[in-house]
């Protein structure tokens, strides 16, 4: 009787020895970082105890811990990602500045919550549309594929906050001397830094969450807009990611702007998908916005007469002219948007706008008039085929007055708007910003997508200097959109939109 235990018991210990030694040996096989003896010597360490329950529980905790590092390693090659270390006077400072930021608001509140703003219910915030630099540098801290060793990255981030930066300048002369100082001390400091010498900056990126025209002064005058950020020569190595990009430049790519909505689960994503493919929707479209008197070329008062005019049950209108605060109201916003079929997005001050991943965020449909508003930008994060989940209706038409926006959306048939709304409910996740103290599973967000794009280009880049090639020089900068958005400079029928100065 005794003999038959001690035999059983040598049985389990020779089945567990053999079990872990075969566990080891496949999973330590695809783990080149770690060496096989002291594998063995683990596994033999936990074995050696006489408890066959504890012996066997623990050696597969260390295979578990083991293995889970295989997996990273497995799941992160190819997508690891450094980021620098940098003095706090290049990020956390300006927030404690915020009260210079504006001059017209405080904008103190907007850096609560990680960046989100304050808390309006649950998944959703009053999210400032310049936010998105400090809500992308706190949703890195959660990136699972960080890395310390800069080697192994796919892509360097500087964790900078150059809109901030920029926007304690930007309307006091007296100040313009400054606005460029912190950057280039930062660009020299990461010039001076090994990771540079890799690629020459190539593998670098940041993250700017005002437009590219805030970064790109040419004139030698100080007292002209902006800074000159995007246009030092370490800038025009790096990758430049703003909330609107130059066509007309090859450093720098557009992601969306930050929208109220930032969930901490699949299940938050999903519940306001479902709710947004089931609101009624009263109105055919909308316009929400001010018109521009000061800029000769903007179709903004055009476009209000064309609401005003199709009725109020059809055109809902939320006019930002007298009382701005109105326009600044998430629910406002939102609600206006979630009760009508298609949303209006002319240019404004620029090309793009913060209202168009509000209004795919409710499910509306959004028109555009400029293909440089959304199409040529944000490439990373929107499907190729615009028609099938927007309208573009050219500008030039409006502007001469011949073209009837009603008369446009109301000739498409019902089901077709029911097909793009469906494309446009499904982009949700992609456009949108998880908060970044928790971690979506299901959905890729607009940060995950913003990776994979940096992590191709920089590898795109890598090859082209193996190979001794250079893209720059198979495109003149002025072709930037075209190249970028079709792998071609072949004349276009976009072409008119883009000629400067038009
Ligand atoms: C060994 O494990 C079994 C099953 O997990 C459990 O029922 C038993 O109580 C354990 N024995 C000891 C000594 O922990
Ligand atoms: C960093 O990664 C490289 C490439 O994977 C490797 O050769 C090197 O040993 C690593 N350095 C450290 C300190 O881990
Ligand atoms: C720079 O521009 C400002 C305002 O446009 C002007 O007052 C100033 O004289 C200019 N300075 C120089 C050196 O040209
Ligand atoms: C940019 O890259 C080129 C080519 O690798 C290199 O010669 C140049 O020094 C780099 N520029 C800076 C500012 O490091
Ligand atoms: C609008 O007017 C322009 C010239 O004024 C003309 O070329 C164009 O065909 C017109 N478009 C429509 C839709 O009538
Ligand atoms: C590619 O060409 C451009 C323009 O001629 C130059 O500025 C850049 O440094 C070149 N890049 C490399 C990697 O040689």
């Amino acid at each position: 009787m005794e003999n038959h235990l001690r035999s059983l018991k040598n049985f389990w210990i020779g089945s567990c020895l053999m079990f872990a030694f075969w566990y080891l040996i496949i999973y330590a096989y695809d783990w080149s970082s770690l060496s096989l003896p002291s594998l063995s010597s683990l596994a033999l360490d936990s074995i050696s105890t006489d408890e066959r329950n504890q012996s066997s529980t623990s050696n597969l905790d260390s295979t578990n811990r083991i293995t889970e590092e295989g997996e990273r390693e497995k799941r992160c090659r190819g997508r690891y990602i450094y980021v620098h270390d940098i003095p706090s006077r290049f990020n956390a400072d300006y927030i404690k500045q915020c009260s210079l930021l504006n001059r017209w608001q405080n904008m103190c509140p907007y850096f609560a919550n990680d960046g989100l703003g304050q808390r309006l219910r649950p998944g959703w915030f009053s999210t400032n549309q310049f936010s998105l630099e400090v809500i992308f540098h706190n949703r890195m801290k959660q990136y699972d594929c960080l890395t310390e060793n800069s080697s192994k990255a796919a892509a360097v981030f500087i964790p900078y906050y150059p809109g901030l930066d920029v926007a304690r300048y930007l309307w006091d002369p007296a100040k313009a001397a400054l606005k460029d100082s912190d950057a280039k001390d930062l660009f020299r400091m990461l010039k001076a830094r090994p990771e540079w010498g890799a690629m020459g900056g190539r593998d670098h990126f940041l993250v700017s969450g005002r437009i590219t025209w805030d970064f790109r002064r040419t004139g030698v005058n100080v007292t002209d807009w902006g800074n000159t950020v995007m246009v030092l020569p370490e800038a025009r190595n790096m990758t430049m990611i703003a909330i609107e990009s130059s066509p007309w430049d090859r450093n720098d790519f557009a992601i969306p702007y930050p929208t109220y909505f930032h969930p901490s689960t699949d299940a938050q994503v999903s519940g306001h998908q479902s709710k947004m493919a089931k609101q009624k929707r009263r109105f055919l479209f909308c316009f929400a916005g001010a018109p521009r008197p000061n800029m000769a070329a903007s179709i903004r008062d055009q476009i209000m007469a064309q609401c005003l005019a199709a009725g109020r049950r059809k055109c809902r209108m939320m006019e930002c002219r007298d009382d701005k605060r109105n326009c600044m109201k998430p629910e406002n916003v939102m609600k206006a948007f979630e009760s009508s079929e298609f949303c209006l997005q002319p240019p404004g001050d620029s090309f793009t706008r913060r209202s168009t991943f509000d209004s795919i965020l409710a499910g509306c449909i959004p028109v555009f008039f400029n293909p440089a508003s959304a199409y040529v930008q944000y490439l990373w994060h929107l499907p190729e085929d615009h028609a099938s989940y927007s309208v573009l209706i050219p500008e030039g038409g409006v502007r001469r007055g011949n073209v009837s926006i009603d008369a446009v959306l109301s000739q498409i048939p019902n089901d077709r708007v029911a097909e793009m709304r469906e494309n446009v409910i499904k982009m949700i996740p992609n456009v949108i910003y998880a908060d970044p103290r928790s971690r979506l599973e299901k959905y890729d967000d607009a940060f995950e997508l913003t990776i994979r794009g940096v992590i191709n280009r920089v590898e795109r880049l890598r090859k082209e200097m193996r190979d001794g090639r250079n893209e720059s020089r198979e495109f003149d900068l002025e072709f930037s959109w075209k190249y970028y958005t079709f792998g071609s400079t072949e004349p276009h029928e976009w072409d008119h939109y883009f000629k400067r100065g038009g």
